[in-house]
């Protein structure tokens, strides 16, 4: 098959969802192009900003800090080694090849030496592994961008990501997440500083697809922790209905950023939406302004932020409870 776009070259990639089929020169227009689009639609940054980029050695992270540096924007990686046995060290070592083949030195926060490596810190606050993880992972997010005057942090969550996440949110009714669900949650007071997902609009597929043709070299195993996490389940479900009806997981997702779409009287997800979209998971449901934690001084909506109580259960002695 001939690309679509050139007409010239073989295709490589296959897109059913876009009824389109391209060579990998083709691809690479595509895919900045797409994720041009998603930074231009909710206005995610711009180029005076200093946007730090969160890297996992994961292929979504390593796309987005490729292409954002491809795009001319000023970016810095940061990496969080989670203390798991194996799989931190192999995905550390990934994310410094690459940054160091881009002539770049990632910012590296270490859990162990914090003194909440993620399974034991799971252990001790006897919390599921992955709780803990997102907890800590987006503590340091925001503190490293504050301390280091990022004024963007941005993930690499793309469009199978997000679409799995709203299916999951759908299901249980969560009007407080699916308030929150968004590719841009704004800045706040107390140095909560803007998160974006720049991949929104491209799929785990297409991400996968452009680090292959890129030549990027990344960390293919899951997290071992995260083997019967419930977002998997989600994404075999859409992709069940994908495989079926091509298109229909990004439509189902840009539906839901559709303004249009949130504007229908008595739509429990639209009045969820109208509110604050700004409180990016932190100590949930506790409502307020930001202020700041009474231990460490970060951005919470609790007198004490979950980073520091979670940091309380875990160095505390332990003992009968
Ligand atoms: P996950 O929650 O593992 O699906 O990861 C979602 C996004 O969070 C990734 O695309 C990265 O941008 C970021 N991320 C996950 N793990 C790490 C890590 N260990 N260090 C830095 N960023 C991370
Ligand atoms: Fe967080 Fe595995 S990546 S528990
Ligand atoms: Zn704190």
């Amino acid at each position: 098959m001939k690309c679509k776009r050139c007409r010239k070259a073989a295709a490589a990639v296959d897109l059913p969802s876009h009824h389109s089929a391209f060579c990998p020169e083709c691809f690479f227009v595509f895919f900045r192009r797409q994720v041009e689009e998603g930074i231009r639609k909710f206005r995610l940054f711009s180029p005076d900003d200093r946007v730090l980029v969160c890297v996992s050695g994961g292929k979504d992270s390593l796309v987005l800090w490729d292409i954002l540096m491809e795009l001319g924007y000023r970016t810095e990686g940061l990496h969080i080694d989670l203390g798991i046995e194996g799989y931190s060290a192999r995905s550390r070592e990934k994310t410094l090849a690459y940054a160091s083949s881009r002539g770049k030195e990632p910012i590296v926060v270490d859990l162990h030496a914090e003194g909440v490596p993620i399974p034991e810190a799971a252990k001790r606050a006897r919390k599921e592994e992955c709780s803990v993880c997102g907890t800590v992972k987006r503590y340091f997010f925001n503190r490293v961008a504050a301390e280091r005057g990022f004024t963007v942090v941005a993930t690499g969550h793309n469009l199978d990501d997000e679409a799995a996440r709203l299916l999951g949110n759908l299901l249980h009714w969560d009007a407080d997440h699916l308030s929150r669900q968004h590719p841009l949650l704004p800045e706040a007071a107390e140095g909560l500083v803007r998160k974006v997902k720049p991949l929104w609009r491209v799929s785990e597929m297409e991400t996968a697809a452009y680090g292959f043709l890129k030549g990027i070299d990344y960390v293919t195993e899951e997290c071992p922790m995260s083997e019967d996490a419930t977002s998997l389940i989600y994404k075999e479900a859409l992709t069940l209905i994908e495989e079926e009806m091509p298109g229909t997981r990004r439509r189902f997702y840009q539906g839901f950023l559709d303004p249009k779409n949130r504007d229908v009287p008595g739509n429990p997800v639209a009045d969820a939406c109208r509110e604050d979209a700004s409180k990016d998971g932190k100590d949930i449901g506790e409502g307020g302004t930001p202020r700041k934690c009474n231990s460490c001084g970060a951005p919470t909506y609790a007198e004490t932020c979950s980073f520091c109580r979670l940091k309380e259960r875990v160095t505390k002695p332990q003992g009968r409870s």
